[in-house]
């Protein structure tokens, strides 16, 4: 498994891959992979909760899943997403929260999305030795204030993502990822600071990519603009469905070698 310093090792050497998942079948496919970073993203409420932003995913929901992706991964680091408002409302609940995903659930990491008010608890938690992904630019939990729309778009906006990202690699977090921000931008972060950055809509040269995995798999009926699908899932899960309702209407399942029967237990009425 790439320890959070290897991932230090990496940035700069070769790309960093990051994918989503939030179940085991799917972190054991990306683990195999060699995909160096699962994160189990809150992005889990919208892709299989059934919610239409991460809002409403709670502690206990986020401990379910990345129990399900810690018990299947072997190799790849996995990150725990914290969801809303399970930090910084309170130090010793953001503790509790980020540590139960780590002492009971098996994470390697915690990611916070980020802010002026997850400087100092980033540099606590790292004390005590919670290795922290900071998350910058477009972070989905604050859409009632921000919008879900590109950030860091004046020099102003730029400047301020470019001082935290510095203040959170000086708090000890040991990668950020980075987005929806203008790609210029993010190649002066990345410049700037000693800690990988992993971008999303950010452009090519941050140290790593990350996507969530139902875009990659060409599952997601409506992509973001800045996601690439790599396969058809979705067709092929589509057909798979269909086959399997005309082969039960026509009669053809089951079969005689999907089926058991015991004579002895004939005439039972
Ligand atoms: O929840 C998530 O999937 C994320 C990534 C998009 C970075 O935060």
């Amino acid at each position: 498994m790439p320890g959070v310093r290897d991932l230090q090792t990496m940035a700069g050497a070769e790309p960093i891959t990051m994918l989503t998942a939030y179940d085991a079948t799917t972190a054991a496919l990306v683990d195999d992979a060699d995909v160096e970073v699962i994160l189990v993203g809150d992005s889990m409420g919208r892709e299989t909760l059934g919610f239409d932003s991460t809002l409403p995913v709670t502690v206990d929901d986020m401990a379910r899943h990345v129990g399900a992706v810690a018990r299947s991964t072997e190799d790849a680091l996995v990150v725990a997403d914290m969801p809303f408002l399970s930090i910084g409302v309170d130090r010793a609940q953001s503790v509790e929260h980020c540590g139960r995903m780590i002492k009971e659930e098996g994470a390697n990491a915690v990611k916070l999305e980020s802010g002026p008010h997850t400087v100092e608890l980033t540099e606590h938690l790292t004390d005590l030795g919670i290795p922290v992904m900071a998350h910058l630019g477009l972070t989905p939990q604050s859409h009632n204030l921000t919008d879900r729309v590109r950030q860091a778009t004046t020099r102003e906006a730029a400047r301020e993502q470019l001082d935290l990202a510095k203040r959170h690699a000086e708090a000890g977090a040991f990668s950020l990822v980075l987005e929806h921000v203008p790609a210029n931008v993010a190649a002066q972060i990345t410049d700037a600071i000693e800690i990988p950055t992993i971008g999303i809509g950010a452009g090519p040269d941050c140290d790593g990519q990350v996507l969530v995995v139902n875009d990659v798999l060409g599952l997601t009926e409506s992509p973001p603009p800045f996601s690439a699908s790599f396969g058809d899932v979705r067709s092929a899960m589509t057909d798979a469905i269909s086959a399997y309702r005309a082969a039960v209407k026509d009669g053809e399942y089951p079969a005689a070698e999907h089926t058991h029967a015991d004579s002895t237990l004939d005439d039972i009425a």
